[in-house]
């Protein structure tokens, strides 16, 4: 798939923006804040609904406005689609798939396909599980509208588990333990659902990362995922027999919001073992398996969006990305112009406008 055009009002530092795209390369060139990423996160905002770098939508409106509004277009092997996307202070967001407003933002998931690969992510690798579960959350979410679903639903059994941990730590009641045995039905429940979910993506996203892995670094990738939990009966036994301590911590502490998998190169553990250059590689070759495995999925490659690659990446990296890409669409960021970016169209991109060199 490809996206053939972007239209921006009051978006980030863009006041007015119409832009055409080239079905494979895209450049954005520009100084250090100028807004190259801004167009990148218009476009993202369109796959995933929302930012990836904000949980506020109203960031996203031009300083001094009371809104913003972006429309895309883009087409798959079937049609043109358009999607559009209004932001108001204070207000929901408004979405409209091809003139028609979705009432929940899941609608949107598996439409416009996109794999983002920026500098932040490198810490997919270093930092925290919870960087971990939001990479399988995100590309699970694209690939299986109705994982994002279940997850949404799961999430508020979470919330609600934890207010009424907290309600029985104040009241000191053990009246309260029917209602929480509904609620830790709910959550096996829709916790094994995830953790299947994981599972069968984890497995496919290994084979497919470990290949790209190989190919760019002749080094072996790894990664191990393990459910939580079994069966829905030890997810049930363990709420039993860990309530103790979940009254202590007073949250919930058991279930796929605490899960993580593990990456290894050549058998050693990346995160302790691997030197930076080897963590970048990792996190670029779970990034291609992810637009492989989207590619598997819908016979369609994603649309990819790289943030300021190419000064993350060593020349064999860049290379071997580079040949990875050309029969797909791609937008790049950059400061510097690079020989590894011939054709397509280059954009230069200062002060909130983007022209076409
Ligand atoms: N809501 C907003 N309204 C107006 N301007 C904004 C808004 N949000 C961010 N900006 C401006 O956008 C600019 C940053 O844009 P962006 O992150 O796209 O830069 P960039 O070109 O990618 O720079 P770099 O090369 O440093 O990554 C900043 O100057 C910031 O002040
Ligand atoms: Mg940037």
């Amino acid at each position: 798939m490809y996206i053939k055009s972007l239209t921006l009002k009051n978006f980030r530092n863009y006041e007015e923006q119409s832009l055409t795209f080239d079905e494979k390369t895209n450049v954005f060139q520009g100084n250090n804040a100028q807004g190259k990423t801004n167009l990148l996160e218009a476009l993202y905002l369109f796959s995933m609904g929302k930012s990836f770098r904000t949980n506020q939508d109203a960031d996203l409106i031009r300083f001094g406005e009371s809104y913003t509004k972006a429309s895309l277009t883009f087409c798959d092997r079937n049609r043109k689609h358009t999607l559009e996307i209004i932001i108001l202070r204070d207000k929901k967001k408004q979405i409209k798939i091809n003139g028609l407003t979705i009432s929940r933002l899941g609608e949107l998931m598996g439409h416009l396909n996109v794999v983002l690969f920026y500098p932040e992510e490198l810490g997919l690798v270093k930092e925290g599980p919870h960087v971990r579960r939001r990479f399988m959350d995100v590309a699970l979410s694209q690939l299986r509208p109705g994982y994002y679903h279940t997850l949404g639903q799961y999430h508020r059994v979470v919330d609600q588990r934890n207010k009424l941990i907290k309600r029985i730590r104040m009241a000191g009641s053990a009246d309260l333990s029917d209602t929480m045995f509904v609620w830790n039905e709910q959550l096996a429940a829709l916790g094994m659902e995830l953790m299947h979910y994981r599972e069968e993506f984890m497995g496919r996203l290994g084979v497919l990362a470990a290949k790209a892995h190989f190919e760019a670094s002749g080094e072996k990738l790894t990664l191990v995922y393990k459910p939580r939990f079994e069966s829905k009966e030890a997810f049930l036994e363990k709420l039993e027999s860990g309530f103790e301590r979940e009254l202590e911590q007073g949250y919930t502490l058991h279930g796929p919001h605490r899960e993580d998998f593990e990456i290894f190169i050549n058998d050693k553990e990346a995160k302790t073992f691997g030197s930076q250059g080897q963590q970048r590689s990792a996190v670029l070759s779970l990034k291609l398996a992810q637009a492989d495995l989207l590619f598997e999925e819908y016979g369609e490659y994603p649309v990819l969006l790289l943030d300021d690659i190419m000064s993350e990446l060593d020349q064999n990296r860049r290379s071997y990305l580079a040949g990875r890409i050309p029969d797909k669409q791609v937008f790049i960021t950059c400061t510097e112009l690079d020989a590894l970016l011939h054709g397509g169209k280059i954009f230069n991109v200062s002060s909130g406008k983007a022209v076409l060199q």
